[in-house]
């Protein structure tokens, strides 16, 4: 085996979170945004994050993408201390950019361009994976020409055409209408399936996460700590008329309710 090969084998999008810190600012005005966090994802797992705003979620995701430093603890992604970025754990936000002087299909595949794929094989990559993401007939179209929820179905397109074990995804979909929001739900859903890819998904939206989550991790308002851990054991896709999705979207509302609270004072104190 080469020692590429190895390396996949290896691979799996096992994320872990030792005792994470992250500080703000300096000393007299320290921001504590993400305070002593242990966290495990297992290989395959679809992790929400749910939490007020301003709890230190995105500080947590660009910690384990590697885009920020920890100030204390240790995040490991397959066994490796994370130090940077990497191919390996791919990020997507809320507003993509797409680049919009190249096609559709070229923007799904340019990080394969510059890995050095080759051309035919770049051009079917992103053809499958815009047809799976139900772009299919708009590869050969510029960013411009597609609506919010299409331009974020190609940045999906173009995290996914990199194979990256781990999905960091920071409320992913918040800016888009309900109708394509449920819709591209969905798509993650069957899409995660497929790939096997670990996903750590931010939202503050209680029916995102029972919609979506193998196991929602509920933030308190900051310094971020995590307040409880929820497994959702309901089949897919899961009903929200059904007794159990009502239970466990109470269970949570509760857990926020006073962290929504206590963000929403930070805020005030933070205005005045
Ligand atoms: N680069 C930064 N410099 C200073 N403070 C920051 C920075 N990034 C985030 N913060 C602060 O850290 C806290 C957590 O922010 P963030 O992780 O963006 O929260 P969330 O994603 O949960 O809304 C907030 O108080 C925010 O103002
Ligand atoms: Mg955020």
């Amino acid at each position: 085996m080469t020692p590429a090969a190895a390396e996949a084998k290896q691979a799996t999008g096992a994320v872990h979170c030792r005792a994470v810190s992250k500080v703000f600012g300096d000393s007299g005005s320290e921001v504590v945004a993400v305070d002593s966090v242990n966290l495990d994802v297992a290989p395959g797992e679809f992790v929400v994050i749910l939490g007020p705003s301003g709890c230190g979620k995105s500080t947590l995701l660009s910690m384990i993408a590697g885009l920020e430093p920890v100030t204390s603890g240790e995040i490991t992604a397959d066994g490796a201390p994370v130090i940077g970025p990497g191919p390996d754990r791919c990020m997507i936000f809320q507003q993509s950019s797409l680049y919009p002087w190249m096609s559709v299909a070229d923007n799904v595949s340019f990080g394969l361009k510059l890995r050095g794929v080759p051309k035919a094989e770049r051009r079917e990559t992103a053809r499958d994976l815009l047809q799976t993401m139900g772009l299919g007939d708009f590869a050969d179209a510029q960013p411009d020409g597609l609506s919010g929820g299409m331009r974020q179905r190609a940045a999906i397109a173009r995290a996914l055409a990199m194979q990256p074990r781990v999905l960091l995804m920071d409320e992913p979909f918040a800016a888009l209408d309900v109708q394509t929001r449920a819709k591209l739900q969905n798509y993650i859903a069957s899409l995660r399936a497929e790939s096997g890819a670990s996903v750590l998904f931010v939202t503050h939206s209680i029916d995102e996460a029972v919609a979506l989550a193998d196991r929602i991790v509920v933030f308190t308002a900051r310094p971020g700590r995590i307040k409880a851990m929820v497994d959702v054991e309901m089949e897919r896709p899961r009903d929200p008329r059904s007794p159990e999705y009502h239970a466990l979207h109470d269970q949570l509302v509760d857990l926020l309710a006073d962290e929504v609270d206590r963000a929403f004072a930070q805020q005030e104190r933070a205005r005045r």
